[in-house]
């Protein structure tokens, strides 16, 4: 293979090294250099977990090819404390909070110094200019920029870093014994991986290496519902570095995983049913990614496409393609209270409205990754997850293991918001390091991410509500239909969420809620932070707003009026005993919306 001379001066030392002309920046930096606190996102220039500084200006370095960097000076994270000391702005990110994850502090930190670097006193809105091109899906940006200005300020008042750095101990932590709880309460304690995401030196899955390691890809299906008839992989496994392709067939346990239902196969069989365009149908194992890649391509897959159905409200007609069995209704929530229909028929307002809410991506800056390693008869695998016990309960299932032989690690992981709660990459890498005996890696790319992990379920609402002349509730009647996609993951529980919130933080007498958790060939909905309350509370507040409207009277107005109370009977016939605090909470709203001059009185 054609190769050019990489030289560069990369963290004040010197690299020499011989690439292949091909090579993105990001890919020498964190393979051949082991410079593994630049950070892949998104691999298209869009996210900035990858920036480093290129002769002191920020970049891309996915979209960097490496040649293009020869005879410059780089800059990683790893770069920025000296001499064992904090840089500054690494002090300023932690003392501020703005490290969650971690996964996007690496490029922040770079574009924040390369600012600073030029602008030593920028102002507020040239700090967040600066920050545009990177994403933080955890913070909220305020942290990042108060961080930045504290940290300008202590380079103008020419105070450099007080706190120690270094990989050795960051892991660690401080800890915090129980008799020091009086001294923290209602103070910021340091993060105990704080020092190893602000230098760079956190491994999260991705940034994993072991000897001898092999590398997984996923081929995935390209139509949304289909029988799947014939895999043939004899072309890939002819590709030099392929070292095998496992379909179904090759699963020693059970094909089947599911929080709730199992429901979800690891790897389509044959004869089985495709449900979602993404769904997995051979697993790849190579000693390269690239190769693992290639050899998808000459996979050659038959199947036999049936109707598809797009749409819950669709899904749930007589006639709908059936996703799952005889019916597309998973699980049905009934919730009822009094008689809703005989107060309807009965109040001075009653407001009906249809609430749709779409289908949200989680969009982690850190996509599904995972290691896997066999060592005496123990399988260990280190995966980006919110949900390590689960994941090795399925493992040994699907691997017909008993739990004892399944390890699962939670390397740091770069967002999750409810998304790494379902099954990624465990089964699938689990069965690839046990087939073969060596370590295998496999890490989705963005593109992957978004076709194969679930989405926050899109509702539709159909919404009754009813009150007297002064405004107070006197019945709500509500019908949700939440789609679930082609999986029920955490739909069910989803769905009675809904339900058990519908009637919102208000006492309502006579209630009648239906909520319906259905399958459709869309892809999988599962838990996404709020579990089915922000849909159903987009639906409920707007219903006070309109009845508010509708009697001519404040929206706070009617919300004190109907709030729950010390005292107080919920939708489900729970009695409210003590610390309610929501009249207090819309009190203090609508005080700070007075003094921020939100409200005319
Ligand atoms: Fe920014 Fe998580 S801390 S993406």
């Amino acid at each position: 293979m054609k190769t050019v001379r990489f030289k560069a001066t990369i963290n004040n030392r010197p690299v020499d090294l011989l690439i292949a002309p091909n090579r993105r920046l990001l890919d020498v930096l964190r393979e051949d250099l082991g410079l593994t606190g630049t950070k892949e996102g998104c691999g298209e220039g869009e996210c900035g977990a990858c920036t480093v500084l290129l002769d002191g200006r920020p970049v891309n370095s996915c979209l960097v090819l490496a040649p293009e960097a020869s005879g410059r000076r780089i800059t990683t994270v790893e770069g920025l404390a000296e001499e064992g000391r904090l840089h500054p702005l690494q002090e300023a990110f932690l003392e501020a909070g703005a490290v969650q994850c971690g996964y996007c502090t690496p490029g922040m930190l770079l574009v924040a110094k390369a600012l600073l670097d030029k602008h030593p006193q920028p102002d507020e809105r040239a700090i967040k200019t600066a920050i545009s091109g990177n994403l933080c899906r955890c913070t909220g940006y305020a942290k990042i920029v108060a961080a930045i200005r504290l940290a300008a300020a202590r380079l103008a008042g020419g105070k450099g870093a007080q706190a120690g750095s270094g990989c050795a101990k960051e892991q660690k932590g401080p800890g915090l014994p129980v008799s020091a709880g009086l001294r923290v309460v209602g103070k910021s304690p340091p993060r105990v991986d704080g020092v190893a995401k602000v230098t760079g030196c956190a491994r999260f899955a991705a940034d994993l290496k072991l000897p001898g390691m092999l590398y997984a890809r996923v081929l995935r299906s390209r139509t949304p519902h289909a029988v799947l008839r014939r895999i043939d992989a004899a072309e890939a496994l002819t590709l030099p570095g392929v070292v095998a392709v496992y379909t179904a067939a090759d699963i020693p346990g059970q094909n089947s995983t599911g929080i709730i239902v199992k429901d979800e196969p690891v790897l389509v069989a044959i004869g089985g049913r495709i449900r979602r365009v993404g769904d997995p149908l051979a697993l790849v194992v190579a000693e390269s990614e690239e190769v693992a890649e290639a050899a998808l391509a000459k996979i050659k897959v038959e199947d036999e496409e049936l109707p598809a159905v797009f749409s819950a409200l669709a899904a749930i007609s007589a006639e709908a393609p059936k996703v799952h069995g005889n019916s597309n209704v998973q699980s049905v929530t009934r919730i009822k209270k009094g008689d809703a229909e005989a107060a309807l028929a009965k109040a001075q307002v009653v407001v009906s409205r249809r609430y749709t809410t779409q289908m949200t991506e989680h969009a982690y800056l850190e996509t599904e990754a995972g290691v896997a390693a066999v060592e005496n008869d123990l399988l260990t695998i280190w995966v980006s997850t919110q949900n390590p016990h689960y994941d090795r309960r399925e493992v040994a299932r699907v691997l017909g293991l008993g739990q004892h032989r399944v390890r699962v690690v939670q390397a740091p992981t770069g967002g999750g918001f409810g998304g790494k709660l379902d099954i990624s990459v465990q089964c699938l890498l689990g069965l690839a390091a046990w087939k073969t005996g060596r370590p295998v890696k496999m890490s989705y790319r963005r593109e992957e991410s978004i076709i194969a992990s679930p989405k926050r379920h899109p509702f539709v609402i159909d919404y009754t509500s009813a009150c007297d002349g002064e405004g107070r509730l006197l019945a709500v009647k509500v019908r949700i239909i939440g789609d679930t996609g082609a999986y029920a993951s955490y739909g069910p529980a989803t769905l009675k969420r809904a339900a058990v919130h519908a009637t919102g933080p208000y006492e309502v007498p006579n209630v009648l809620i239906e909520s319906f958790c259905v399958y459709t060939n869309n892809p999988t909905a599962g838990a996404m932070r709020g579990f089915g309350v922000p849909q159903i509370a987009f639906a409920h507040e707007s219903q006070m707003d309109l009845l508010a409207q509708t009697l001519g009277i404040d929206p706070f107005t009617i919300r004190l009026r109907n709030c729950l109370k010390t005292g107080s009977l919920t939708a489900t016939g729970q009695c409210l005993e003590a610390g309610v605090g929501i009249a207090e909470t819309i009190r203090r709203v609508r005080e700070k919306a007075r003094e921020l001059k939100m409200l005319e009185k």
